[in-house]
């Protein structure tokens, strides 16, 4: 039987961490494509060199063609610029859906049965912009951010707790943006609900770190996060391979859902061989409920900037 192929699209800081991953957790062939001439080629090169180290069973190549990538199972777009300081998600916009468009394409032609990880800003446009534009299934594009800030929600409590962030599961809704909705009332360490081990100031307090833990890093760095990113989506790639229906928060087309109406955002969602197998519909409470729609309300506006972005690229 054939190896499961992977396609990483864009060999920075994110494609290449998660290609890096990919490998060491031997989940498939990859291929690492970039527009930038040898970029892909250098990364593979050395990643797979690792092999010379530890055992690989699965190839890696490096590449600037699309032919390369056909037939892929996955396809995880990381291409696109990241934020620098002083810069938020949106500013990346319009720069970036041009270059999901021209992927996307791609991606429709080159591997028309793959199930899509989008992960480039902002997310849940970027998202949006690749369902629109391969017009692939719902279930088969997704984006990643909730498997991200979940995993920050979720560190930052086990320093807190003085336990591993392992022991803590959350659930985590709205856009990857600073208006993310976190949900104290779904997390717990080992079961045991947060609210009994947390006073509900220093509860508010991670919150509030966790929807800035973006910013966090590129304040440090200049640029923006990559390994816990690339960790993300190879959770996410996993849990669709093995088909192990994991649930992860990630960025899912919700139509009745949530009473979205058509409109990709974070909601808790099962993963499987077919991608998005089922979101999770949890009753929220009225300032949960409000929470949400504050950042469905920016998802929507967002949406409809890409809707006009396309229609001048793109006319139907
Ligand atoms: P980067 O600048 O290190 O890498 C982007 C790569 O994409 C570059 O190597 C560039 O040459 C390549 N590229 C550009 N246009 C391309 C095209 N048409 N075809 C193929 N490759 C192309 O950026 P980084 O740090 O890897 O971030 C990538 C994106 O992911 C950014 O938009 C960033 O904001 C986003 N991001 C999203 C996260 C999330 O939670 N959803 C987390 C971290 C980053
Ligand atoms: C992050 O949250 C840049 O969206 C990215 O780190």
């Amino acid at each position: 039987m054939a190896n499961d192929k992977i396609a990483v699209i864009g060999a920075g800081n994110v494609g290449a961490a998660a290609a890096q991953m990919l490998a060491d957790r031997d989940l498939g062939d990859i291929v690492l494509l970039d527009i930038v001439k040898g970029l892909a080629q250098g990364k593979a090169l050395d990643i797979s060199q690792i092999g010379g180290i530890w055992p690989r069973h699965f190839r890696l190549a490096g590449t600037t063609e699309w032919e390369r990538t056909a037939d892929s199972k996955i396809v995880i777009v990381t291409c696109g610029l990241p934020r620098k300081a002083g810069m938020s998600r949106d500013d990346l916009l319009v720069k970036n859906v041009q270059i999901v468009r021209e992927v996307s394409r791609n991606i429709a032609k080159y591997c028309p049965a793959a199930v899509i990880i989008v992960v480039c800003n902002p997310l849940d446009a970027m998202v949006y912009a690749a369902a629109k534009v391969t017009g692939f299934a719902r279930e088969k594009v997704i984006g990643m951010a909730g498997a991200l800030d979940c995993a920050r929600f979720n560190y930052f409590l086990g320093c807190e707790l003085g336990v591993s962030s392992e022991e803590i599961t959350s659930v985590l809704m709205g856009g990857h943006g600073d208006d993310m909705v976190p949900l104290a009332r779904f997390t717990s360490v080992s079961g045991i609900p947060i609210t009994e081990l947390l006073d509900e100031q220093k509860i508010s307090s991670i919150i509030e770190r966790t929807r800035k833990g973006g910013i966090e890093i590129v304040n440090l760095l200049g640029h923006s996060a990559y390994y816990a990113p690339a960790a993300g989506v190879v959770k996410m790639t996993e849990a669709i391979l093995k088909d192990s229906k994991t649930i992860v928060p990630c960025c899912a087309y919700c139509e009745n859902e949530y009473d979205v109406g058509g409109y990709y955002i974070g909601v808790p969602a099962i993963l499987g061989k077919n991608g998005v197998e089922r979101v999770l519909e949890l009753r929220l409470t009225s300032s949960e409920r409000t929470q949400f729609d504050k950042s469905l309300k920016h998802v929507r506006e967002l949406a409809a900037k890409i809707e006009e972005i396309l229609e001048r690229i793109m006319p139907s």
